[in-house]
């Protein structure tokens, strides 16, 4: 066929560009006829697949805690009571770590002969000593690696909180909370982790705080001390990584516990009082069954807290000038209701 009879064949005018664009117009018809009879299922099958293939991989690397040895500190009270709990139902070996033997052995009593359908579940073993006498956390963690010799899990939970003025706070106040809730929890992770390296197995949790991500005034030993928790964390996760060893970090927002009435002043006293925020916070028990999760879902960065906290997360890296200017107003605001 010629050229032209072809042109006359569909019906095309003879410029070579018309041809052309009423080629791909004809195409283009077509394509969309297809598409408009398959587009809503084709799009429908998609999302499916991406949602079965996501449940898959949450399964596949789904990790059990029958049997494996967890370590908690801080687990006489709060936070760290309720992951023994938790974990104690989820059938692990626990290895319970506080400074006082007494509240330890009453969380082993309570824990001891409970019992939940098939699971076994097994006496936990407690280790006690000071995170902040960092000399005596390496001695600590070789007794912790004698319970079973060696750790699968590691939940570095103990901490305590600070409320101040940094005008009135003496630097070994600031000291202080971070020897606890920094210096401590690296100690003990540095001491358990080449165990974990040789056996290519481990997974590390840091407690932290929304506050390690933001800070917000009269919390400046507490909010650094978690920042720095977050940091070192987030770098351990790195360097790990190809060890096939796992870190954690939960940040949560306020949980009802103990943690104000624990928390120093700027004088290193009892602060003692507990703050409404405290009192209104998230359920211990629902945050352990987070960690608990976070765990078993190999989750590295866990944010718990309502709208409010996670608005001002972002806030702080998207227009840090506005979170800068809240704060600030905020400090006015309860100096003049210290006034009144
Ligand atoms: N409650 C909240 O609103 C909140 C919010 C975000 C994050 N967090 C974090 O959650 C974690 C648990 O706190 P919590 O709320 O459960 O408070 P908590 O009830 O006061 O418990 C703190 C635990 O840490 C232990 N601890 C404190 N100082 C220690 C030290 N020097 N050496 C060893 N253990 C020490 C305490 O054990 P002993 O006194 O028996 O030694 C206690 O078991 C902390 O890391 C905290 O920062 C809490």
């Amino acid at each position: 066929m010629s050229s032209e009879s072809f042109q006359d064949f569909i019906g095309q005018p003879k410029s070579r560009e018309g041809v052309e664009f009423r080629m791909v117009s004809a195409h283009g018809r077509q394509m969309e006829r297809m598409l408009g009879l398959g587009v809503g299922p084709l799009a429908a099958g998609t999302v499916g697949l991406l949602i079965l293939l996501k449940v898959i991989q949450r399964l596949r690397h789904k990790q059990n805690l029958q049997d494996k040895v967890v370590v908690i500190t801080g687990a006489s009270s709060g936070l760290g009571k309720e992951c023994a709990r938790v974990f104690h139902a989820a059938g692990a070996r626990l290895i319970l770590c506080g400074r006082d033997q007494k509240r330890l052995q009453e969380v082993v009593e309570e824990l001891r002969n409970k019992t939940y359908g098939k699971i076994q579940t097994y006496s936990p073993c407690t280790v006690t000593f000071d995170l902040s006498n960092t000399s005596r956390v390496s001695s600590a963690a070789e007794e912790i690696l004698k319970c079973h010799g060696h750790v699968d899990v590691l939940i570095n939970n103990a901490g305590i909180s600070y409320r101040g003025n940094i005008l009135d706070t003496h630097v070994s106040v600031q000291r202080d909370v971070m020897e606890t809730n920094y210096f401590g929890p690296v100690a003990l992770t540095q001491a358990i982790l080449p165990s974990m390296v040789d056996r290519r197995s481990g997974h590390i949790v840091v407690i932290s705080s929304v506050q390690g991500k933001i800070s917000i005034p009269y919390r400046s030993a507490y909010s650094a001390s978690k920042h720095a928790t977050q940091a070192y964390f987030d770098c351990l996760r790195a360097e790990v990584d190809r060890f096939g060893l796992q870190v954690s970090v939960i940040s949560p927002g306020y949980i009802r516990t103990n943690l104000s009435i624990n928390a120093v002043t700027g004088d290193g006293s009892k602060y003692g009082v507990m703050d409404k925020t405290t009192a209104k916070g998230r359920d211990p028990e629902d945050v352990a069954r987070a960690v608990l999760k976070a765990v078993c879902h190999k989750q590295k960065d866990v944010v718990l807290a309502g709208l409010l906290p996670t608005a001002a997360v972002y806030l702080r890296t998207l227009w840090p000038a506005l979170y800068f200017r809240l704060m600030a107003s905020r400090v006015t605001k309860e100096q003049r209701l210290k006034e009144e």
